[in-house]
Order: C-alpha cells, then sequence, then structure tokens
C-alpha cells in the first residue's frame, strides 16, 4: 500500500522541524505534487509558512504562498495533525552542549511524541545529523513503543540532510541523497520516496552506514578547513602567499581539492558535527585524533584573528585599548544570514574589552546579541571607513564594493582574501597567511 500511495503521489509527507533543512525539503515534496504537513514547535514559524512568508533564505516567499494557497504545505505545532500522514521525516536540530557532548534531546522529545499517533503502514525517517546508530538503538526503542513493530508494520530510515544553505546550483532538489533503512523494505521505500523528489539516491546497507556518511562528509571538511588554517599560520611566518599557493595547486586536475583558510568555522553543521562522532567512538576505545587536532587548530582561529588585530594595530603606531574597529560580515559564510557559530561572536566576545569601539556591517543581520551586549548594524559608508582605526573583514560578502573598501578604510584585515581583485592600496592590507608586517605598513 505504501509503496503504492509513494509511486502515485498521493502519501502524505509529515516534517517535523521547519528550519534550514525542514522547510526547502518541505517545498521540494510539495512542489513534485506531494501533500505535505509541517510541524514545528515554533507557532511564529508555523503561521508564517501558512501565510506564505518563509524566513529562510533559501525558499521564496512567493513560491510557498503558491504552494500553501494550493493547500499543497500546510502546517501546526499539533503532533496530531500528523495523524493521516504515509511518511514522517525528523529534521530537528542536534546541537553539543557547552562541553561538546552531544545533546539528542530534541531528536527523542520528537520520537516520543511521534510514538503516540503512528499507525501501520508508515515510513519514519530521521535526517537530523548524529551518531552512528542513533535510530537503531535510540529512535526504534521509542517508535516501537506503540505497539508497532518495525520492518513488519512500520518502517525506519536515515538520510542525512546535505543541504548548503545559499548554493544555488546545488539545492534539495538535485544533490543526491543517501538512504538505509532497518531492513531492505525500509531501504527500499526510503529510496523510491527520494527518488520521486531527487532522482539520484545511493542505498547504503544500514542505517549507521548512512548515519557515518554524513559525519565523514563533514569531517573531512572540518579536517582540511583545519589543514589550511595550519598553513595559513605557518605562511604568515615564512612571508609566503597562501592564497597564490592554492590558485597554484588546484590546476592539478587530480588528487587536490581546494580549501580555504579563514577566521574559523561556524553553522550548524561543521563545527559540532565531528563531536557527534568522537563521542561516540570513545564507546570503542577509539580516540579520533584527527577531529580533536582540527577542531583545536578550528576553533583556535578567532584567537589568532583577535590577535592578528592587536597586534598590527600596535605595528602601526595605534595604541588598541584606543583604536576603533569596524567589522565587515559576521554571518559564518558569504551570503548567507546564518549566525549560529559564528566564528564573529568569538572575535568580538576576545575583543570587545580590548578596543574601544567595535562597529560592525552586515547586508543580513541588524542586531547581534552577545551574552551581556548588543551591537546595531551601521551603514558601511566612507564616514566609518574612515573613522575606523582598522576594518576586520571576517565575513565575505559578494555585495561588499572591496575597492570602495580598500580605497576609504585606513587599515584592513583581510581573513578570506575578499579582496583579491582590488589592485590598488594593497599595502593597507593584512592578509591572513600572506605574512604578518612586523615592521610596520
Ligand atoms: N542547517 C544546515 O545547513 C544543515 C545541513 C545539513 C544537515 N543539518 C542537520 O539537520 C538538522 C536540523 O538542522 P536545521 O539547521 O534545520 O535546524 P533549525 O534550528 O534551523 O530548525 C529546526 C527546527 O526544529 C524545530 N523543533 C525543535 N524541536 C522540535 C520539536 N520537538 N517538535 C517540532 N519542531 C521542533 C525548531 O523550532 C526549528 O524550527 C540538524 O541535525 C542539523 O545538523 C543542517
Amino acid at each position: 500500500m505504501l509503496r503504492q500511495k509513494i509511486d502515485n503521489k498521493s502519501a502524505v509527507i509529515g516534517i517535523i522541524g521547519l528550519g534550514y533543512v525542514g522547510l526547502p525539503l518541505a517545498c521540494s515534496f510539495a512542489r513534485k505534487g506531494f501533500k505535505v504537513i509541517g510541524i514545528d514547535r515554533k507557532r511564529s514559524r508555523v503561521n508564517s509558512v501558512n501565510r506564505g512568508e518563509s524566513y529562510i533564505q533559501d525558499t521564496s516567499s512567493s513560491e510557498l504562498r503558491n504552494l500553501t494557497r494550493k493547500g499543497m504545505i500546510r502546517t501546526s505545532t499539533d503532533y496530531k495533525d500528523l495523524k493521516n500522514c504515509d511518511v514522517v521525516q525528523i529534521c530537528v536540530p542536534t546541537p553539543v552542549t557547552e562541553n561538546k557532548v552531544p545533546d539528542i534531546s530534541y531528536i527523542v522529545a520528537t520520537s516520543k511524541k511521534l510514538s503516540s499517533i503512528l499507525h501501520p503502514d508508515e515510513l519514519v525517517i530521521l535526517k537530523s545529523t548524529t551518531f552512528p546508530l542513533t535510530t537503531k538503538e535510540v529512535v526504534l526503542p521509542i517508535l516501537e513503543g506503540s505497539g508497532l513493530k518495525v520492518g513488519k508494520d512500520l518502517f525506519l530510515a536515515f538520510s542525512p540532510e546535505r543541504v548548503d544553505p545559499g548554493n544555488k546550483k546545488y539545492t534539495v532538489g538535485n544533490t543526491p541523497v543517501v538512504v538505509g533503512g532497518v531492513g531492505e523494505t525500509s531501504t527500499e521505500l526510503a529510496y523510491l520516496l527520494y527518488k520521486k523528489v531527487v532522482g539520484n539516491v545511493h542505498k547504503v546497507s544500514s542505517t549507521e552506514a548512512a548515519e557515518l556518511t554524513k559525519l565523514l562528509e563533514n569531517t573531512f571538511r572540518n579536517v582540511n578547513i583545519a589543514l589550511l588554517n595550519e598553513f595559513a599560520m605557518m605562511t604568515d611566518r615564512m612571508g609566503i602567499n597562501i592564497w597564490e599557493v592554492i590558485d597554484a595547486a588546484k590546476t592539478k586536475p587530480f588528487g587536490f581539492m581546494p580549501f580555504y583558510p579563514g577566521p574559523g568555522v561556524g553553522g550548524h553543521c561543521i563545527p559540532i558535527d565531528p563531536y557527534y562522532l568522537s563521542w561516540k567512538a570513545k564507546e570503542y576505545d577509539f580516540h579520533t585524533d584527527f577531529i580533536e587536532l582540527s577542531a583545536e587548530t578550528n576553533e583556535g582561529m578567532p584567537y589568532y584573528v583577535a590577535n592578528l588585530v592587536i597586534s598590527t594595530l600596535s605595528n602601526t603606531g595605534v595604541c588598541p585599548k584606543d583604536a576603533k574597529l569596524h567589522i565587515l560580515g559576521v554571518t559564518f559564510k558569504r551570503d548567507v544570514g546564518d549566525m549560529r557559530d559564528s566564528p564573529s561572536l568569538k572575535i568580538i566576545e576576545i575583543l570587545k574589552n580590548k578596543v574601544s569601539r567595535i562597529t560592525y556591517s552586515d547586508p543580513f543581520i541588524n542586531t547581534l546579541t552577545l551574552k551581556d551586549c548588543t551591537y546595531k548594524a551601521v551603514a558601511l559608508n566612507e564616514k566609518i571607513l574612515k573613522e575606523s582605526d582598522c576594518s576586520l573583514i571576517i565575513t565575505d560578502h559578494s555585495s561588499f564594493d572591496y575597492k570602495f573598501i580598500v580605497k576609504k578604510a585606513r587599515l584592513i584585515i583581510d581573513t578570506r582574501n575578499a579582496t583579491k581583485m582590488v589592485k590598488e592600496g594593497r599595502k593597507k592590507i593584512v592578509l591572513l597567511g600572506c605574512g604578518i608586517p612586523l615592521n610596520g605598513l
């Protein structure tokens, strides 16, 4: 029955958690003709979707309005509205605690609520990134508390989400999907489902293989970024331009893939996911040294950049205590309005009592709230650049006019090579990974 419903698109799709992952996913299923019921515990999000107002950058309000008007997407805060769903996908957060321990409480809470409304012939897919065996050892027993048996009257799979916010080329609609189920029928049903929306679906033999796939992908990124951050700190001493070296290395058509240094890593994936793996590995007396080392390097970058600001100010004869610092870009990555775990937060935290004033410009963020203070974005104009002793580029948004910035700013620290195309005024620029000019500019 379920197979048939998926095939003729009469299966009703439930999505729990309407954030960066859940909302675009809801749209991609609705776009392909599936009726979608979205659940979120935040009433404001549910109301926004029902009004057709998107709060996620990659989901357009006009498309959302179109889909809600046609009745293809309906949302609610009440899990009872999932009662008639044939498939439910869980897209809730999986953060780490302050001590970097995985917090799967959202998955547990969602699974418990779901178990009270499950019916036979239903498929549940966990999309939240998590450590291997969560689906089998945590979600499965909770769902079976309903009296239904997984593999017999209920089907369960894990499928990692690969959405890359801000990526125009690869979206949820065209990025290949990996699926692994508890048993062959679960895998097959999840495979058929994603085939309907994405086309390119790759099966693995178990939920734990699918869970580990996501952690391998993000650990790979984390380790490679850390490697380039280490190179940048080394080339700062050697006086060699790391960006030129990466450009040269990437002309090799095989065996090399470019990664870039920067002020640190952020977002809900790269700084968090590897900790899920290192935590689980300890259960097997295994220490994931690469993960620990790359975390140490990447988490050290905001401190390195803060030190770079202080030492550069001193070298140019400005007493840091009296200096005005202007930050360009505070989100965790270019052209994305996501502040989660952004390195800018750490850099501001370190510098706020070491310089006399910090201001920032970011087209995506109007207000920035730290533990004990709030900053309001200021317009990026000649006045702010001229009156600031140092302009620090943390996020290289494409809407910034870098030629104008270099022309008007007194001193620029560029952590992203955002000013690479600017030919004039380069003496004012201190570029991360190119040799710290210890003898003044
Ligand atoms: N953001 C990304 O780029 C990305 C990419 C790939 C994978 N992931 C993974 O996907 C998962 C979700 O991430 P996200 O970025 O979409 O998070 P998010 O915070 O943007 O969205 C999660 C949503 O779940 C809702 N929620 C929390 N608990 C709930 C509950 N009990 N019932 C109903 N709704 C609930 C929240 O209100 C929120 O709207 C995480 O595991 C993350 O690691 C994220």
